[in-house]
């Protein structure tokens, strides 16, 4: 793997840089801005060399539609204060677009493309779009460590056109993880959640036989309570996962690693409704889970207080609302209480995850914050994530 540290006479080269500015939006507004901090050093460092940086980011899962609540250009606007420096955001279409096009005002040193999900050839990692996007560039910087799972076409298939470098960001988060993965101590657990049902159902099975407890909380959790019979009322859960479920008890049990899901929930009849703890049973059709209950989060902590290792990426539950956010607080609380005594060794990972840990002010009692989610699950279960591959 080549470093863009390590490169000299990088001025007015025209730096093709992937990040990952998926930060979470509300309304257009910006709820935590970590990703955009974490990736300063790597502008700042091409700035310093006088490069010029064109950059390439995704934000939600536009899914090859254009999307006005998901453009770029609050993040953009919020970059351009932190770094005092005006910013080009293009949102033509970017087959129009020609390298000699770019940067024609000498005084432009940063150009944004508009979401690059607005192009399903991105997902499809497609070669000619791929080509494109080189041709716009004479070396292409991928510091998007948390975007390296996806084989896409500015992540992944790029590298094929372009000498290709990693980023600040990316090195710092695969040394990190690196150590976490080399130095780990049992027994660990692994708490799961979030929204992505589809993305991290699937890697829970190749997670179990390094964990001694896996914890599966949030949106993933309703397919498991669904999967054990019990109601969910119109809950998030996705459809045709009850073989995959088969397999993760399946293979807990070889491995003898226990799967814990709720055994209480917290419900509302919209998101922003106000909080009601249920037994199982006593979900209603009209009912949403939105956190776990007590008894849940006591079981929890008492496998937190068991364990020497923690590891947690995705939220608990709905935490914007604060009526549905007591579940990662108090999990949140529980892992830094035993982090301070130095007992456990803890990493969160993940957007959303980190929102959360911003907002009760916890991020630094961790051992290590990745910015990564699926990205993260992973690279613990051993996988060549495509970005990284494509690096080496
Ligand atoms: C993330 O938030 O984990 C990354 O930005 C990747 O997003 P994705 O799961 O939509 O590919
Ligand atoms: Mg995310």
């Amino acid at each position: 793997m080549q470093y863009i540290k390590d490169q000299e006479n990088l001025k007015d080269m025209r730096v093709l840089l992937r990040l990952d500015l998926n930060v979470p939006l509300k309304n257009g507004i910006i709820t935590d801005q970590t990703r955009i901090d974490k990736i300063l050093p790597v502008i700042h460092l091409l700035l310093r060399k006088e490069s010029k940086i064109l950059v390439i980011s995704h934000v939600g899962r536009p899914k090859g539609k254009v999307s006005s609540n998901l453009s770029l250009k609050p993040i953009c606007e919020n970059l351009e204060n932190k770094i005092n420096k005006k910013i080009n955001l293009i949102k033509d279409n970017i087959f129009k677009l020609k390298k000699e096009d770019l940067f024609k005002d000498p005084k432009d040193q940063i150009i944004f493309i508009e979401n690059i999900r607005f192009y399903g050839e991105e997902e499809e990692n497609d070669t000619n779009f791929a080509k494109h996007l080189a041709s716009l560039a004479d070396i292409f910087v991928n510091d998007a460590f948390s975007c390296s799972h996806r084989a896409h076409a500015s992540v992944s298939k790029i590298t094929d056109y372009l000498p290709s470098y990693a980023g600040l960001q990316l090195e710092t988060e695969i040394n990190a993880l690196k150590k976490v993965t080399s130095e780990i101590k049992k027994p660990i657990s692994c708490i799961i959640g979030g929204s992505k049902i589809s993305t991290k159902i699937g890697l829970i099975k190749n997670l179990i036989p390094k964990f001694d407890n896996v914890i599966i909380v949030g949106g993933m959790a309703n397919n498991v309570l669904k999967y054990k019979g019990n109601p969910i009322g119109k809950s998030i859960n996705e459809n045709d996962c009850e073989s995959i479920i088969n397999d993760i008890f399946k293979i807990a049990e070889t491995y003898s690693c226990s799967i814990i899901y709720p055994e209480d929930v917290v419900v509302g009849k919209n998101m922003d409704d106000v909080s009601q703890i249920k037994e199982l049973h006593d979900v209603q059709n009209d009912d949403l889970i939105l956190d776990i209950g007590p008894k849940t989060i006591k079981r929890i902590k008492d496998i937190i207080d068991n364990s020497e290792t923690v590891l947690w990426n995705g939220p608990v539950g709905y935490f914007e609302n604060p009526n549905f956010a007591v579940g990662c607080y108090e999990i949140a609380k529980k892992i830094i209480e035993r982090n301070k005594k130095k007992l456990i060794y803890s990493v969160a990972g993940g957007g959303d995850t980190i929102a959360v840990l911003n907002k009760i002010n916890v991020t630094q009692n961790f051992n290590f914050v990745s910015t990564a989610g699926g990205a993260f699950l992973e690279y613990l279960e051993g996988k060549e994530l495509p970005g990284i591959k494509a690096l080496n």
